[in-house]
């Protein structure tokens, strides 16, 4: 049996253990061969893809980055395409062409989407769900939020320091796309005395009434952890909008930091690492038995899968009932 393997979408750290974990369980344990395709879905329209070797696999389990490319090729795509280019159909021929008897995906939602769209085609494929942003449905986690976390959480730390040597207001902005986890957790971990996430509306009253209490009661600074998609004016990102109305609300010095791609760079965490093998030894697993069409999850500390097409579209977003917030809210952090 011969499988393929590509990573699609943004990067992110545990991409590469994963790789390593689907691979070597396929060649030691199996018997499989494996190609690696480069650059995505990109890979499978290029045909550019390359033999996997017990060699190739070596350093993988604390590299960063993808070792095969990535790219946001979305095959389904129709807008820019000419009318008589089909490309999932040229994929589905290249797949057959290449000898691969399952492809499997390591992406976030996009991918799953086109994942789920590629099953239903008839398409053998598997898929590993990765993102920082931890906002795949059905997974409790997917690979590289641990590492964002603990990132963010250092840089949190960081800014306690210099925010309470200059009396100053802090605010930084973590990654997380349309979801808040990213900031809910750094932000609980590190501290952070206001915390703003997409999922729940925020009054600037509310904010510069935290801050001034916490002055009141002899703390002279804050910590503000914003996540990348709250509402603003639309002019102006995240940290910057919420920096300056700080400053007009409250006339305290403010400075902002926008953490950026720092949070997806670098190695895994040993969580990260760990997760990474058991769903990428998972992936192979399903591929033995023949059970093709499904994403691997998390729950509760149970590595399992799910059926694509009902991840497809779905995003897990943080909810009001979140322990972290409720536990946050009674010890006085500022939600909005
Ligand atoms: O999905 C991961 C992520 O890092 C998001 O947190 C962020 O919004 C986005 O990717 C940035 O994407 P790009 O690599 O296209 O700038």
């Amino acid at each position: 049996m011969r499988i393929g393997i590509l990573t699609s979408g943004g990067d992110c750290p545990g991409i590469n253990a994963t790789i390593r974990g689907v691979c070597k369980t396929a060649i030691h344990h199996y018997g499989m061969e494996v190609l690696g395709i480069h650059s995505g879905f990109q890979g499978l329209l290029d045909k550019d893809v390359e033999v996997f070797t017990d060699k190739s696999l070596s350093g993988l389990l604390n590299q960063g980055g993808t070792v095969l490319g990535t790219s946001r090729e979305k095959p389904f795509k129709k807008k820019g395409v000419p009318a008589d280019v089909n490309k999932p159909a040229l994929i589905q021929q290249h797949i057959r062409e290449l000898g691969i008897d399952c492809v499997v995906c390591i992406g976030g939602n996009g991918t799953q989407k086109t994942a789920a769209k590629f099953a239903a085609m008839g398409v053998n494929i598997v898929s590993v769900p990765k993102t920082i942003d931890n906002d795949i449905w059905g997974t409790d986690s997917s690979f590289g939020f641990d590492t964002a976390v603990t990132i963010a959480t250092d840089a949190i730390d960081r800014l306690h320091s210099t925010a309470s040597s200059h009396k100053r207001v802090m605010v930084i902005e973590v990654m997380g796309h349309k979801a808040g986890w990213i900031a809910l957790y750094s932000g609980m971990a590190g501290g952070g005395d206001v915390i703003l996430l997409p999922e729940i509306p925020y009054k600037l009253e509310n904010i510069r009434e935290t801050i001034m209490n916490r002055i009141k009661r002899g703390k002279p600074y804050s910590i503000v952890v914003v996540a990348e998609g709250i509402q603003t004016d639309g002019n102006r990102r995240a940290a910057e909008f919420i920096a300056q109305e700080i400053e007009r609300e409250t006339g305290l010095e403010t400075r902002e930091t926008v953490l950026g791609y720092i949070q997806r760079g670098g190695s895994p965490t040993p969580f990260d690492r760990n997760l990474s093998t058991r769903m990428g030894g998972h992936a192979t697993e399903l591929i033995a038995n023949g059970e093709y069409g499904r994403m691997i999850t998390l729950v509760g500390s149970e590595i399992s899968s799910i059926p694509l097409e009902e991840v497809a579209g779905k995003l897990k977003l943080v909810t009001e009932e979140h322990d972290l917030v409720v536990q946050g809210r009674r010890m006085g952090v500022c939600f909005g």
